[in-house]
Protein backbone atom coordinates (compact mmCIF):
# COMPACT_ATOMS: atom_id res chain seq x y z
CA UNK A 1 0.00 0.00 0.00
CA UNK A 2 1.09 3.64 -0.71
CA UNK A 3 2.15 5.63 2.41
CA UNK A 4 -1.09 5.78 4.86
CA UNK A 5 -2.15 9.71 5.65
CA UNK A 6 -5.29 10.13 7.23
CA UNK A 7 -6.39 13.30 5.87
CA UNK A 8 -6.61 10.69 2.58
CA UNK A 9 -9.39 8.49 4.22
CA UNK A 10 -11.38 11.39 4.96
CA UNK A 11 -11.86 13.06 2.22
CA UNK A 12 -12.47 9.89 0.18
CA UNK A 13 -15.33 9.06 3.15
CA UNK A 14 -16.60 12.88 2.51
CA UNK A 15 -16.87 12.20 -1.19
CA UNK A 16 -18.57 8.86 -0.56
CA UNK A 17 -15.44 7.07 -2.63
CA UNK A 18 -14.68 3.57 -0.96
CA UNK A 19 -11.90 2.95 1.51
CA UNK A 20 -9.82 -0.41 0.79
CA UNK A 21 -9.27 -2.59 3.17
CA UNK A 22 -5.57 -1.56 3.54
CA UNK A 23 -6.31 1.72 4.52
CA UNK A 24 -9.22 0.63 7.10
CA UNK A 25 -6.48 -1.58 8.59
CA UNK A 26 -3.81 1.24 8.75
CA UNK A 27 -6.27 3.28 10.52
CA UNK A 28 -7.22 1.67 12.46
CA UNK A 29 -3.70 0.65 14.10
CA UNK A 30 -2.98 4.28 13.98
CA UNK A 31 -6.04 5.48 15.96
CA UNK A 32 -5.41 2.67 18.41
CA UNK A 33 -2.36 3.57 19.11
CA UNK A 34 -2.12 7.25 19.34
CA UNK A 35 -0.75 8.41 15.50
CA UNK A 36 -3.73 9.14 14.40
CA UNK A 37 -4.83 12.66 16.22
CA UNK A 38 -8.68 12.46 18.09
CA UNK A 39 -9.89 15.36 15.71
CA UNK A 40 -8.74 13.79 12.46
CA UNK A 41 -10.77 10.59 13.94
CA UNK A 42 -13.27 12.77 14.85
CA UNK A 43 -13.95 14.26 11.12
CA UNK A 44 -13.72 10.47 9.67
CA UNK A 45 -16.46 9.95 12.42
CA UNK A 46 -18.49 12.42 11.29
CA UNK A 47 -18.06 11.86 7.21
CA UNK A 48 -19.26 8.34 8.44
CA UNK A 49 -21.68 9.21 9.75
CA UNK A 50 -23.07 11.53 7.26
CA UNK A 51 -22.20 9.30 4.02
CA UNK A 52 -21.83 5.73 5.64
CA UNK A 53 -19.80 2.98 4.43
CA UNK A 54 -20.46 0.17 2.37
CA UNK A 55 -21.01 -3.12 3.52
CA UNK A 56 -17.59 -4.46 2.65
CA UNK A 57 -15.90 -0.92 4.50
CA UNK A 58 -17.92 -2.35 7.53
CA UNK A 59 -16.51 -5.37 7.17
CA UNK A 60 -13.26 -4.48 7.12
CA UNK A 61 -13.47 -1.93 10.00
CA UNK A 62 -14.99 -4.24 12.04
CA UNK A 63 -12.32 -7.02 11.40
CA UNK A 64 -9.47 -3.95 12.06
CA UNK A 65 -11.28 -3.37 15.19
CA UNK A 66 -11.29 -7.09 16.14
CA UNK A 67 -7.64 -7.30 15.80
CA UNK A 68 -6.14 -4.22 17.58
CA UNK A 69 -5.89 -6.18 20.95
CA UNK A 70 -5.99 -9.83 22.31
CA UNK A 71 -8.48 -12.20 19.90
CA UNK A 72 -9.62 -14.91 22.71
CA UNK A 73 -9.89 -18.67 21.57
CA UNK A 74 -11.73 -21.17 23.27
CA UNK A 75 -10.01 -24.58 21.65
CA UNK A 76 -9.43 -26.09 24.94
CA UNK A 77 -13.00 -26.70 26.05
CA UNK A 78 -14.90 -29.54 25.05
CA UNK A 79 -18.63 -28.21 24.00
CA UNK A 80 -19.83 -25.82 21.44
CA UNK A 81 -19.31 -22.45 22.57
CA UNK A 82 -21.86 -19.34 22.30
CA UNK A 83 -22.02 -16.14 23.12
CA UNK A 84 -25.08 -13.62 23.22
CA UNK A 85 -25.22 -9.28 22.75
CA UNK A 86 -28.01 -7.45 23.53
CA UNK A 87 -27.69 -4.05 21.75
CA UNK A 88 -29.04 -2.14 25.44
CA UNK A 89 -32.19 -1.94 26.86
CA UNK A 90 -34.47 -1.19 29.75
CA UNK A 91 -34.50 -4.17 32.64
CA UNK A 92 -32.65 -6.46 29.78
CA UNK A 93 -31.70 -9.01 32.14
CA UNK A 94 -31.63 -12.00 30.10
CA UNK A 95 -27.68 -12.75 30.29
CA UNK A 96 -28.67 -13.95 33.57
CA UNK A 97 -31.01 -16.66 32.93
CA UNK A 98 -29.90 -17.73 29.26
CA UNK A 99 -26.40 -17.73 30.46
CA UNK A 100 -27.44 -21.01 33.10
CA UNK A 101 -29.59 -22.25 31.13
CA UNK A 102 -27.46 -22.34 28.25
CA UNK A 103 -24.14 -24.19 30.42
CA UNK A 104 -26.95 -26.56 32.14
CA UNK A 105 -27.59 -28.00 28.60
CA UNK A 106 -24.10 -28.43 27.77
CA UNK A 107 -23.12 -25.18 25.70
CA UNK A 108 -20.02 -23.02 27.43
CA UNK A 109 -20.60 -19.44 27.69
CA UNK A 110 -17.74 -17.05 28.40
CA UNK A 111 -19.24 -14.00 28.47
CA UNK A 112 -17.23 -10.66 28.48
CA UNK A 113 -19.82 -7.76 29.74
CA UNK A 114 -20.09 -4.18 30.20
CA UNK A 115 -21.49 -1.97 32.56
CA UNK A 116 -24.52 0.68 32.21
CA UNK A 117 -24.48 3.31 29.41
CA UNK A 118 -26.80 6.27 29.92
CA UNK A 119 -30.37 4.89 30.72
CA UNK A 120 -29.28 1.39 29.91
CA UNK A 121 -28.52 -1.34 32.27
CA UNK A 122 -25.50 -3.40 32.03
CA UNK A 123 -24.78 -6.93 33.48
CA UNK A 124 -21.75 -6.00 35.17
CA UNK A 125 -23.49 -3.63 37.99
CA UNK A 126 -26.48 -6.37 38.10
CA UNK A 127 -23.86 -8.91 38.95
CA UNK A 128 -22.47 -6.78 41.45
CA UNK A 129 -25.10 -6.06 43.37
CA UNK A 130 -25.05 -9.84 44.44
CA UNK A 131 -22.65 -9.42 48.02
CA UNK A 132 -19.15 -10.14 47.32
CA UNK A 133 -19.15 -10.97 43.96
CA UNK A 134 -16.35 -9.76 41.64
CA UNK A 135 -16.17 -9.50 38.00
CA UNK A 136 -12.18 -8.28 37.91
CA UNK A 137 -11.36 -12.13 36.47
CA UNK A 138 -7.78 -12.82 35.54
CA UNK A 139 -7.94 -14.89 32.45
CA UNK A 140 -6.50 -18.01 34.11
CA UNK A 141 -9.63 -17.93 36.35
CA UNK A 142 -11.81 -16.92 33.43
CA UNK A 143 -11.22 -20.05 31.95
CA UNK A 144 -11.36 -22.93 35.29
CA UNK A 145 -15.22 -20.93 36.00
CA UNK A 146 -16.18 -21.21 32.38
CA UNK A 147 -15.18 -25.31 33.32
CA UNK A 148 -16.80 -25.37 36.40
CA UNK A 149 -20.36 -23.78 35.93
CA UNK A 150 -20.49 -23.86 32.20
CA UNK A 151 -20.26 -20.06 32.39
CA UNK A 152 -18.36 -17.03 33.79
CA UNK A 153 -19.00 -13.47 33.50
CA UNK A 154 -16.44 -10.95 33.13
CA UNK A 155 -15.47 -7.22 32.84
CA UNK A 156 -14.63 -6.47 29.82
CA UNK A 157 -10.85 -5.92 29.70
CA UNK A 158 -9.15 -3.05 27.90
CA UNK A 159 -7.49 -5.34 25.94
CA UNK A 160 -10.59 -6.38 23.89
CA UNK A 161 -10.31 -4.77 20.56
CA UNK A 162 -9.55 -1.22 22.37
CA UNK A 163 -9.63 0.79 19.22
CA UNK A 164 -13.52 0.54 19.71
CA UNK A 165 -12.51 2.00 23.00
CA UNK A 166 -11.24 5.12 21.36
CA UNK A 167 -13.72 5.33 19.09
CA UNK A 168 -16.29 5.01 21.48
CA UNK A 169 -15.29 7.70 23.66
CA UNK A 170 -14.88 10.05 20.61
CA UNK A 171 -18.16 9.00 19.36
CA UNK A 172 -20.18 9.98 22.72
CA UNK A 173 -18.98 13.21 22.65
CA UNK A 174 -19.21 14.02 18.91
CA UNK A 175 -23.01 12.83 18.10
CA UNK A 176 -21.44 10.08 16.01
CA UNK A 177 -23.14 7.32 18.33
CA UNK A 178 -26.33 6.75 16.32
CA UNK A 179 -24.63 5.40 12.62
CA UNK A 180 -25.68 1.81 11.80
CA UNK A 181 -21.96 0.90 10.53
CA UNK A 182 -20.46 2.29 13.58
CA UNK A 183 -22.59 0.48 16.25
CA UNK A 184 -21.57 -2.86 13.58
CA UNK A 185 -17.99 -2.40 14.31
CA UNK A 186 -18.07 -1.47 17.40
CA UNK A 187 -20.24 -4.66 18.68
CA UNK A 188 -18.88 -6.97 16.48
CA UNK A 189 -15.33 -6.26 16.93
CA UNK A 190 -15.82 -7.12 20.85
CA UNK A 191 -17.90 -10.25 19.97
CA UNK A 192 -15.85 -11.60 17.44
CA UNK A 193 -12.68 -11.17 19.41
CA UNK A 194 -14.34 -13.43 22.51
CA UNK A 195 -13.79 -16.30 20.15
CA UNK A 196 -17.43 -18.04 20.22
CA UNK A 197 -18.35 -20.09 17.54
CA UNK A 198 -21.86 -19.40 17.75
CA UNK A 199 -23.62 -15.64 17.97
CA UNK A 200 -26.77 -14.63 19.26
CA UNK A 201 -27.81 -10.92 18.87
CA UNK A 202 -30.82 -9.46 20.59
CA UNK A 203 -31.44 -6.48 18.26
CA UNK A 204 -33.52 -4.22 20.40
CA UNK A 205 -36.09 -1.85 18.81
CA UNK A 206 -38.12 0.82 20.05
CA UNK A 207 -38.20 3.72 22.09
CA UNK A 208 -35.55 2.35 24.66
CA UNK A 209 -33.79 1.33 22.50
CA UNK A 210 -30.62 2.74 19.73
CA UNK A 211 -32.53 1.29 17.03
CA UNK A 212 -35.98 3.12 17.38
CA UNK A 213 -37.85 0.90 14.12
CA UNK A 214 -37.90 -2.10 12.46
CA UNK A 215 -36.36 -1.48 9.50
CA UNK A 216 -33.18 0.55 11.34
CA UNK A 217 -33.16 -2.57 13.71
CA UNK A 218 -33.28 -5.12 10.41
CA UNK A 219 -30.19 -3.08 8.90
CA UNK A 220 -27.97 -3.14 11.79
CA UNK A 221 -28.85 -7.19 12.76
CA UNK A 222 -28.24 -7.86 8.74
CA UNK A 223 -24.90 -6.38 8.80
CA UNK A 224 -23.61 -7.79 12.19
CA UNK A 225 -24.35 -11.29 10.72
CA UNK A 226 -22.72 -10.69 7.78
CA UNK A 227 -19.68 -9.46 10.04
CA UNK A 228 -19.85 -12.26 11.73
CA UNK A 229 -20.19 -14.95 8.49
CA UNK A 230 -16.87 -12.97 6.88
CA UNK A 231 -15.01 -14.37 10.64
CA UNK A 232 -16.59 -17.84 9.73
CA UNK A 233 -18.56 -17.87 13.14
CA UNK A 234 -22.58 -18.62 12.94
CA UNK A 235 -24.89 -15.73 13.45
CA UNK A 236 -29.02 -15.40 14.95
CA UNK A 237 -30.41 -12.13 15.48
CA UNK A 238 -33.24 -11.96 17.17
CA UNK A 239 -35.56 -8.52 17.11
CA UNK A 240 -36.89 -7.73 20.71
CA UNK A 241 -39.61 -4.35 21.85
CA UNK A 242 -38.20 -2.70 23.73
CA UNK A 243 -40.95 -0.03 23.35
CA UNK A 244 -41.66 -1.16 27.07
CA UNK A 245 -38.88 -2.24 29.86
CA UNK A 246 -38.07 -5.94 30.01
CA UNK A 247 -39.38 -7.74 32.47
CA UNK A 248 -41.25 -6.17 35.61
CA UNK A 249 -38.27 -4.87 37.41
CA UNK A 250 -35.36 -2.59 36.39
CA UNK A 251 -32.65 -1.52 38.77
CA UNK A 252 -29.35 -4.20 39.76
CA UNK A 253 -30.58 -6.26 42.48
CA UNK A 254 -34.12 -5.94 41.66
CA UNK A 255 -33.13 -7.14 38.69
CA UNK A 256 -31.33 -10.38 39.98
CA UNK A 257 -34.02 -11.23 41.96
CA UNK A 258 -36.24 -11.15 38.84
CA UNK A 259 -33.80 -13.12 37.08
CA UNK A 260 -33.99 -15.65 40.38
CA UNK A 261 -37.60 -16.00 39.79
CA UNK A 262 -37.41 -16.64 36.21
CA UNK A 263 -34.74 -19.63 37.05
CA UNK A 264 -36.69 -21.13 40.08
CA UNK A 265 -40.12 -21.71 37.37
CA UNK A 266 -41.56 -18.45 37.26
CA UNK A 267 -41.54 -18.68 33.42
CA UNK A 268 -44.85 -17.48 32.29
CA UNK A 269 -43.93 -13.96 32.32
CA UNK A 270 -43.04 -12.39 29.27
CA UNK A 271 -39.26 -12.13 30.30
CA UNK A 272 -39.38 -15.95 31.12
CA UNK A 273 -40.65 -17.02 27.59
CA UNK A 274 -38.39 -14.45 25.42
CA UNK A 275 -35.32 -15.75 27.82
CA UNK A 276 -36.45 -19.45 26.66
CA UNK A 277 -37.19 -18.43 23.08
CA UNK A 278 -33.38 -17.11 23.07
CA UNK A 279 -31.91 -19.92 24.77
CA UNK A 280 -33.52 -22.11 22.35
CA UNK A 281 -31.66 -20.38 19.47
CA UNK A 282 -28.30 -20.75 21.05
CA UNK A 283 -28.81 -24.68 21.26
CA UNK A 284 -30.23 -24.60 17.99
CA UNK A 285 -26.99 -23.15 16.57
CA UNK A 286 -25.11 -25.47 19.24
CA UNK A 287 -26.58 -28.58 17.32
CA UNK A 288 -28.55 -29.46 20.32
CA UNK A 289 -31.86 -30.34 17.89
CA UNK A 290 -35.07 -28.38 16.29
CA UNK A 291 -35.96 -25.08 17.73
CA UNK A 292 -39.04 -27.03 19.39
CA UNK A 293 -36.37 -30.01 20.68
CA UNK A 294 -34.05 -26.74 21.68
CA UNK A 295 -37.38 -25.32 23.64
CA UNK A 296 -37.94 -28.37 25.78
CA UNK A 297 -34.68 -28.65 26.72
CA UNK A 298 -34.39 -25.00 27.78
CA UNK A 299 -37.56 -25.39 29.44
CA UNK A 300 -36.25 -28.49 31.24
CA UNK A 301 -32.87 -26.86 32.10
CA UNK A 302 -35.19 -24.23 34.36
CA UNK A 303 -37.90 -27.42 35.63
CA UNK A 304 -35.31 -29.72 36.61
CA UNK A 305 -33.52 -26.76 38.91
CA UNK A 306 -30.70 -27.43 36.65
CA UNK A 307 -29.89 -23.60 35.66
CA UNK A 308 -30.38 -22.33 38.63
CA UNK A 309 -27.76 -24.77 40.42
CA UNK A 310 -25.05 -23.56 37.29
CA UNK A 311 -26.27 -19.75 38.19
CA UNK A 312 -25.03 -20.64 42.01
CA UNK A 313 -22.11 -22.31 40.81
CA UNK A 314 -21.29 -19.35 38.76
CA UNK A 315 -21.43 -17.09 41.83
CA UNK A 316 -19.99 -18.93 43.94
CA UNK A 317 -17.02 -19.31 42.15
CA UNK A 318 -16.94 -15.33 41.39
CA UNK A 319 -16.86 -15.02 44.98
CA UNK A 320 -20.30 -14.19 45.75
CA UNK A 321 -22.51 -15.55 48.13
CA UNK A 322 -24.92 -18.13 46.32
CA UNK A 323 -27.13 -18.40 48.97
CA UNK A 324 -29.15 -16.12 47.08
CA UNK A 325 -30.32 -18.21 44.60
CA UNK A 326 -32.21 -19.42 47.54
CA UNK A 327 -32.89 -16.62 49.59
CA UNK A 328 -33.57 -13.24 48.28
CA UNK A 329 -33.53 -11.21 51.22
CA UNK A 330 -29.97 -11.86 51.24
CA UNK A 331 -30.15 -9.15 48.21
CA UNK A 332 -29.59 -5.46 49.15
CA UNK A 333 -32.61 -3.73 49.95
CA UNK A 334 -33.40 0.36 49.71
CA UNK A 335 -34.18 2.49 52.63
CA UNK A 336 -37.26 4.19 50.66
CA UNK A 337 -39.91 3.02 48.61
CA UNK A 338 -43.00 4.71 47.36
CA UNK A 339 -46.13 3.62 45.08
CA UNK A 340 -47.21 5.56 42.12
CA UNK A 341 -51.52 4.36 41.38
CA UNK A 342 -53.29 4.66 38.59
CA UNK A 343 -55.20 8.54 37.90
CA UNK A 344 -57.55 6.67 36.00
CA UNK A 345 -59.20 3.17 35.11
CA UNK A 346 -58.12 1.75 31.93
CA UNK A 347 -55.27 -0.06 30.22
CA UNK A 348 -51.79 0.48 30.07
CA UNK A 349 -51.26 2.02 26.64
CA UNK A 350 -47.23 3.33 26.85
CA UNK A 351 -44.43 2.71 28.80
CA UNK A 352 -41.19 5.48 27.54
CA UNK A 353 -38.62 2.88 28.53
CA UNK A 354 -36.13 5.59 28.14
CA UNK A 355 -37.58 7.75 30.34
CA UNK A 356 -38.33 4.76 33.03
CA UNK A 357 -34.65 3.94 32.70
CA UNK A 358 -33.49 7.82 32.97
CA UNK A 359 -36.03 8.08 36.38
CA UNK A 360 -33.98 5.11 37.87
CA UNK A 361 -30.95 6.88 36.72
CA UNK A 362 -32.25 9.43 39.38
CA UNK A 363 -33.07 6.92 42.02
CA UNK A 364 -29.13 5.89 41.92
CA UNK A 365 -29.64 2.60 39.71
CA UNK A 366 -27.59 4.63 37.33
CA UNK A 367 -24.51 6.90 36.56
CA UNK A 368 -25.01 10.93 35.46
CA UNK A 369 -20.63 10.71 35.30
CA UNK A 370 -19.04 8.23 34.60
CA UNK A 371 -17.10 8.02 38.49
CA UNK A 372 -20.90 8.09 40.18
CA UNK A 373 -21.25 5.23 42.40
CA UNK A 374 -24.43 3.04 41.89
CA UNK A 375 -26.90 2.01 44.36
CA UNK A 376 -27.61 -1.55 43.89
CA UNK A 377 -31.10 -1.31 45.88
CA UNK A 378 -32.46 1.52 43.37
CA UNK A 379 -34.69 1.12 40.71
CA UNK A 380 -38.25 0.37 40.39
CA UNK A 381 -40.67 -2.73 40.35
CA UNK A 382 -43.92 -2.36 37.89
CA UNK A 383 -46.68 -3.77 38.69
CA UNK A 384 -48.49 -3.43 35.38
CA UNK A 385 -47.06 -4.42 31.96
CA UNK A 386 -47.78 -2.93 28.76
CA UNK A 387 -51.51 -3.94 27.66
CA UNK A 388 -52.74 -4.75 31.42
CA UNK A 389 -56.34 -3.34 32.69
CA UNK A 390 -56.03 -1.20 35.94
CA UNK A 391 -58.58 0.56 37.98
CA UNK A 392 -57.89 4.11 39.08
CA UNK A 393 -56.16 3.83 42.63
CA UNK A 394 -54.62 0.45 41.60
CA UNK A 395 -50.85 0.49 41.96
CA UNK A 396 -48.47 1.26 38.49
CA UNK A 397 -45.43 0.47 40.14
CA UNK A 398 -43.03 0.91 43.13
CA UNK A 399 -40.01 3.19 43.44
CA UNK A 400 -36.90 2.50 45.72
CA UNK A 401 -33.74 4.68 47.11
CA UNK A 402 -31.74 5.77 49.58
CA UNK A 403 -33.38 8.69 50.35
CA UNK A 404 -37.03 10.66 50.00
CA UNK A 405 -35.06 13.17 47.79
CA UNK A 406 -34.70 10.77 45.34
CA UNK A 407 -38.05 9.20 45.27
CA UNK A 408 -39.16 13.08 44.68
CA UNK A 409 -36.98 13.59 41.77
CA UNK A 410 -38.23 10.32 39.95
CA UNK A 411 -41.86 10.13 40.59
CA UNK A 412 -42.32 13.10 38.06
CA UNK A 413 -40.59 11.71 35.54
CA UNK A 414 -42.17 7.83 36.05
CA UNK A 415 -45.79 9.08 36.21
CA UNK A 416 -45.43 11.02 32.37
CA UNK A 417 -43.76 7.61 31.40
CA UNK A 418 -46.88 5.03 32.27
CA UNK A 419 -49.99 6.09 29.81
CA UNK A 420 -53.30 4.41 31.13
CA UNK A 421 -55.92 5.06 27.95
CA UNK A 422 -59.75 3.89 28.20
CA UNK A 423 -58.59 1.83 24.73
CA UNK A 424 -57.21 -1.24 24.90
CA UNK A 425 -53.43 -0.92 22.88
CA UNK A 426 -52.98 -3.38 19.99
CA UNK A 427 -50.75 -6.34 20.79
CA UNK A 428 -47.08 -5.89 20.51
CA UNK A 429 -45.38 -9.12 20.22
CA UNK A 430 -42.18 -9.24 21.86
CA UNK A 431 -40.09 -10.92 19.38
CA UNK A 432 -40.21 -9.04 15.97
CA UNK A 433 -37.80 -10.90 13.59
CA UNK A 434 -35.38 -13.83 14.52
CA UNK A 435 -33.12 -13.91 11.59
CA UNK A 436 -30.87 -16.94 11.49
CA UNK A 437 -29.10 -19.28 8.18
N1 LIG B 1 -23.10 -0.89 22.11
C1 LIG B 1 -21.80 -0.90 21.72
O1 LIG B 1 -20.98 -1.66 22.23
N2 LIG B 1 -21.44 -0.06 20.74
C2 LIG B 1 -22.30 0.80 20.14
O2 LIG B 1 -21.88 1.52 19.26
C3 LIG B 1 -23.65 0.80 20.56
C4 LIG B 1 -24.02 -0.07 21.55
Amino acid sequence: MSQFHMTECIRKTKMRQPLTAEEIHAMVTGITDGTVPDYQTAAWLMAVCLNGLSDSETASLTMAMRDSGRVMSWDMLDGPVADKHSTGGVGDKTTLILAPVVAACGVYMPKMSGRGLGHTGGTIDKLESIPGLTTALLPTNFLALVRQAGFAVAMQTGNLAPADKKLYALRDVTETVNSIPLICASIMSKKLATGADHILLDVKVGSGAFMKNDADAAELARLMREAAKADGRECTAVLTDMDRPLGRCIGNALEVREAIEVLRGETGSSLGRLCIALAAEILRMADKGSIEECTKLAEEAIRSGKALQRLAKMIEGQHGDPRVTENLSLLPEAGCSRQISAESSGYVSAMQSEEIGRACVLLGAGRMTKTDKIDPAAGVVLSAEYGDAVQKGDPLLTMYAATEAQLDEAEGKLRAAITVSPEQPPERPLIHAVLSD
